[in-house]
């Protein structure tokens, strides 16, 4: 089994090959192997300093140096100036985010793209603040594709999620207006080339791509900072943060560090355009597999699908018992798929070795020829 992979590989590196645990989970998920290591260290002895980073102060030089590097490379990665754009490390997950920047920036109406539950949950919350206009929406399809949308007039703010991270879609379009764009990236943010200069406002949860749970990513234009909602409170309040170098309060100090170890190893692999080259290259293996394998369906259309996030199911569920017990022979992990769409979902995020990947293929293509 497995042979095409294993070919060139000797005795040795095979065995360890297969002790390797290829885990596809959407989320929290893999980091690359060198930043888990090198956070482990820093957890037991920062710097040799002999002190965990656990157990310094915030305000010490050591953190505040980190912080700002952290700050400092997310726009250097996504190719934005920091004359323009201000970087923010907050807490409160993604989810926050629905809420905070209508809390900030709702004055009347926003405009939504409704391509999911994510999306769903950030109108449910902007809603509390204002009204929502629904520019398109998926939903009937059981959210399969980015429906085309179009503005014809102004909003507050223009709200979309850039990657669908339960029903496996992803915007390629993105909007042109006079409307600040805002977008929900906690599932491709650092994954593909855009021109982030088109939004106005970025938000994501950093456990997928960028770093462990605990710190949300906020990447804000500076000149939308004028504009924030006087009654917002304080730790709601972008400005607040943005002004106190995004201390106000403690921040997640694990994550942004841990943050900050696996933006470097990205700049290191060659950045975003690199990167995005790798996922691309994963995510044909398998959409390849799914379309030439009568087992097997794809979820979402395939001008829409995911390259981070693949969503499939078995045409015939009686192969589902063989197909699970073949993922387990071959220590694949986490390949289930959300309850909305069933099936199952490989999550393929920057840290994932295409050979991972491979197996994956080979699995369900040696599931076809034992049929
Ligand atoms: C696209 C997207 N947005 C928001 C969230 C919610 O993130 P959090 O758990 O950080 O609030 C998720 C979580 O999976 C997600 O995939």
């Amino acid at each position: 089994m497995f042979n095409n992979v294993i070919s060139n590989l000797n005795i040795e590196i095979c065995i360890l090959y297969f002790m390797k645990i290829h885990n596809f989970c959407a989320g929290p998920s893999i980091l690359p192997k060198e930043v888990f290591e090198d956070a482990s260290i820093a957890v037991k002895d920062y710097n040799n300093s002999g002190l965990s980073l656990l157990e310094i102060s915030h305000r010490s030089h050591a953190f505040v140096e980190i912080m700002d590097e952290a700050r400092d490379l997310s726009l250097e990665l996504l190719s934005l100036d920091g004359q323009n754009y201000t970087s923010l490390f907050l807490q409160g997950g993604a989810s926050t985010q629905f809420l905070m920047t209508a809390y900030n920036f709702m004055k009347n109406e926003a405009a939504f793209l409704n391509t999911g539950t994510w999306s769903e949950k950030a109108i449910k919350e902007a809603r509390l603040f204002g009204n929502v206009d629904i520019l398109g929406s998926s939903k009937d399809d059981n959210f399969n594709h980015i429906p085309d949308y179009k503005m014809s007039k102004e909003y507050d703010y223009f709200h979309c999620t850039s990657n669908n991270t339960i029903f496996g879609t992803q915007i390629n379009n993105f909007i042109k207006s006079n409307t600040p764009v805002f977008c929900d990236m906690s599932s491709d943010i650092f994954s593909r080339k855009l021109d982030f200069s088109k939004f106005d406002l970025i938000y994501a949860g950093a456990q997928k791509n960028l770093g462990p749970a605990g710190a949300t990513l906020v990447i804000i234009k500076n000149s939308l900072l004028k504009n924030i909602n006087e009654n917002t409170p304080s730790m709601m309040n972008y400005k607040v943060h943005a002004d106190k170098s995004s201390m106000f309060n403690t921040p997640p100090v694990f994550s942004v560090y841990v943050s900050l170890l696996n933006m470097r190893w990205l700049k290191k692999m060659g950045g975003i355009t690199k990167i995005e080259e790798n996922n691309r290259k994963k995510a044909d293996l398998l959409y390849s597999e799914i379309d030439i394998n009568p087992l097997f369906k794809g979820h979402a259309i395939e001008k829409d699908r995911s390259i981070m996030n693949a969503t499939f199911t078995l045409n015939n569920d009686d192969f589902k018992e063989s197909f699970e017990s073949m993922l387990k022979e071959a220590n694949i992990v986490a390949l289930s798929g959300h309850r909305s769409v069933g099936g199952y979902r490989a999550s393929m995020y920057n840290a994932m070795e295409i050979d991972s990947v491979k197996l994956l293929v080979e699995v369900m293509s040696e599931l076809e020829s034992k049929i």
